[in-house]
């Protein structure tokens, strides 16, 4: 990362233009949010439907105030631990938001990231970046610039290059402009370490939530092109077997290896991608192995189910969303 790269991108941001940037999550498509023609561009790069709002990101916690009104004390607790990193806070809007930014809502999604290029960069424009993630509307999330470059190409101004990411999911959404706390999306911050700053239960979407409010419950969010399913080890086991030609070449994607398993006939037909066993290492690398996939021209992408643990939630809900199960 160098300064004048720093430079040419806040210059490209306040013309207007777009800026794709790593963040620890995954790579965003940065516009002025105070620019709506800017923001306006977001949308047609993306194909991305106008009622779907964008999050804000600042580069200081003090900058909360200029876009949040009525700010919970929940919100600078949940800060102070957490950013910069993967939260999202939902809040209520200060009344000059743009309402291209929040799809017309009264609430604003904002959040501090913890990517060094972000940060130089978020410092340096000294206001907020608007940032959708990289990709086309209900593709899989870049971890990696040049998944940015597959999914926007020419549409972009300019790719701050910043490695793979090192969280690998889209950040935890956390709703705090209700009567109680609300996770909308889950991400690799998990309720329970939220409930342990709040002192207090946090719900999450699954019991509570509005269609129009809740991100990523499009059919087939964050999938890929390929057929995808998700199916415990012993069911996907089973399948294998009776796999016929017609389904073949697949891939499987798991965490536990059981390809020995297999009759031997299908050993050589079936590519296998063996995935970390812990949820971190998992979430790090499972956009960059499916894009990976993808690009394979494969029948079938087939995807062991992970376990059901708190720590594995955010895997989970992303894997059922790209089987197209979301
Ligand atoms: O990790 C992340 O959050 C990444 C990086 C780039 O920061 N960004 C990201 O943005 O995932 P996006 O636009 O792909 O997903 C944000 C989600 C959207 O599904 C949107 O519907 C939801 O946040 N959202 C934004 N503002 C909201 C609001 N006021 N109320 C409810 N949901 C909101
Ligand atoms: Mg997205």
């Amino acid at each position: 990362m160098t300064k004048s790269e720093i430079q040419l991108a806040v210059n490209i941001l306040q013309s207007g233009g777009l800026v794709a940037f790593p963040t620890e999550t995954v790579y965003g498509l940065g516009a002025d949010a105070r620019n709506e023609a800017a923001l306006a561009h977001i949308f047609s790069a993306k194909g991305r439907p106008k009622d779907h709002p964008l999050i804000v990101h600042i580069g200081e916690i003090e900058q909360l105030s200029d876009w949040a009104r009525e700010i919970p004390d929940a919100a600078f607790s949940l800060a102070q631990v957490f950013w910069p990193g993967p939260l999202t806070l939902i809040l209520k809007k200060q009344d000059w938001v743009l309402d291209l930014l929040t799809a017309g809502q009264t609430t604003i999604g904002l959040r501090m990231p913890k990517h060094p290029m972000a940060q130089a960069l978020l410092k340096a424009f000294g206001s907020g970046i608007a940032a959708p993630s990289a990709n086309q509307f209900t593709h899989i999330s870049p971890t990696s610039a040049l998944a940015v470059k597959e999914e926007l190409g020419e549409k972009v101004d300019l790719i701050l290059d910043g490695g793979a990411c090192e969280v690998g999911l889209e950040s935890t959404i956390l709703d705090l402009s209700r009567e109680h706390p609300i996770i909308l999306r889950p991400g690799m911050i998990t309720a329970a370490e939220i409930e342990t700053v709040l002192e207090e239960k946090v719900l999450s979407k699954d019991t509570h939530f509005s269609p129009t409010r809740a991100p990523g419950r499009h059919h087939l969010h964050y999938a890929p092109s390929t057929p995808t399913e998700l199916l415990a080890s012993a069911e996907l086991l089973a399948f294998l077997k009776l796999a016929e030609p017609a389904d073949l070449p697949l891939a499987v994607l798991a965490h536990s290896d059981f390809s020995e398993k297999l009759p031997s006939h299908l050993q050589h037909s079936i590519l296998w991608k063996n995935m970390p066993s812990n949820a971190k290492d998992y979430a790090r690398t499972l956009y960059h192995s499916l894009r990976m996939l993808d690009n394979q021209q494969l029948k079938r992408i087939m995807i062991e189910a992970v376990p059901e643990h708190t720590t594995w939630e955010a895997v989970k809900d992303r894997l059922v969303k790209a089987s197209g199960r979301g």
